[in-house]
This record gives C-alpha cells, structure tokens and sequence, in this order.
C-alpha cells in the first residue's frame, strides 16, 4: 500500500472505530495506522502462509507481524470467514479487503467482510485498479448489486460504503 492510499485511508478512521484488515502480511500497513490512528482498534486476519495476491507477489511472516504489533493490534490466523465463525460477535467500522486477489477469494473475502461491517460502515479493497485480477470484478458485482457505494478510487484503492 502506497503512502498516499493509506493516507487516504487514515482519513476513513475515527477515534473508536474498529478496523478488519483482510490480508496482513506483515503488519506494515496496519502498524502505521494503528499509529496514526491510537484511539482505533486493529484484527488483522490473514492465513500465514497465504496466496500471493498476484500483484506484488507479497506473502505476510507471523513472526515479523509480531514484530510490528502495537498495543491496538490484534491478530487471527485463518480466513475471515473462519475469524467470524469463531469471533460470532466481530464488527467494525472500517475494513480493508487486501488477501488473495482472485476473483474468487476477493468477492469471498467482501461477502464475509459484509456481515460483519456496520452500516454505511466504509470498505477499502487494495489494488482495485490493477486489471490483472479479479478485485475490480468482485467489488463492481458488489456494487451493481446494491451492496456497496463506490465513494472514490485512491491510488489503487477502492472506497466503498455499506448500503444499509
Ligand atoms: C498484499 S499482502 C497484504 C499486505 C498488507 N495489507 C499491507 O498493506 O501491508 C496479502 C496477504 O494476504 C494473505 N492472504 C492470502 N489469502 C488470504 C485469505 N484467504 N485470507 C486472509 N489472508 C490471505 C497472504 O498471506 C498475504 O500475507
């Protein structure tokens, strides 16, 4: 994630919200939002060792996530979907889908995220501007389905708002 695409993000949080993040690697994003962001909470969830996301080959360490972590960090090792299954009461204010970017994973990743997002919650899918992947069809099925509200496109990075 780019300086600019997450600092367009950092503007997304408010004090108290809670942040899913789909896709770690390790914790590099996250850290420098939990610091910018202290009066926010961070679960990042990624399956370590994951797949490749197909655009910069990245694949997240748990032992240099751990290195990363702050205080308003946590971690689950699994899917999302697996994270909700066992964590029934997660919510958040903010997600950010950035794991696998198959089509598949990725409208997998954002229908789970959706049960989970509060309403007109926002929801940031990384590397919707590459067109070797299928982030950019998961996240228009989404919107053409009256699910999500494209609010802006940042870099590579699609903002989105939950429709209630
Ligand atoms: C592009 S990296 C994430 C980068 C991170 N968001 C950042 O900005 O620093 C993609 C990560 O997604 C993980 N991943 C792949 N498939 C996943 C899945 N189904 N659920 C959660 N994480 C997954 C990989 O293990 C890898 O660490």
């Amino acid at each position: 994630m780019n300086a600019r695409e997450r600092a367009v993000l950092a503007g997304y949080i408010s004090r108290g919200d809670r942040v899913l993040e789909v896709g770690t690697a390790d914790g590099v994003t996250c850290a420098w939002l939990a610091d910018k962001c202290p009066k926010a909470d961070f679960l990042s969830v990624d399956t370590f060792p994951g797949k490749a996301d197909g655009v910069t080959g990245a694949l997240g360490d748990k032992e240099r996530w751990a290195k990363n972590k702050r205080q308003n960090m946590e971690l689950y090792v699994g899917t999302v979907a697996q994270c909700i299954k066992d964590h029934p009461k997660v919510r958040c204010e903010v997600a950010i889908v950035d794991g696998e970017h198959t089509y598949k994973a990725c409208a997998a990743d954002i229908a789970a995220v959706l049960r989970v997002l509060t309403a007109a919650g926002v929801l940031a899918c990384h590397d919707y501007a590459h067109r070797k992947n299928g982030v950019k069809q998961a996240v228009d099925e989404a919107v053409a389905a009256g699910k999500l509200k494209l609010l802006e496109v940042a870099g590579s990075m699609a903002f989105l708002e939950a429709v209630v």
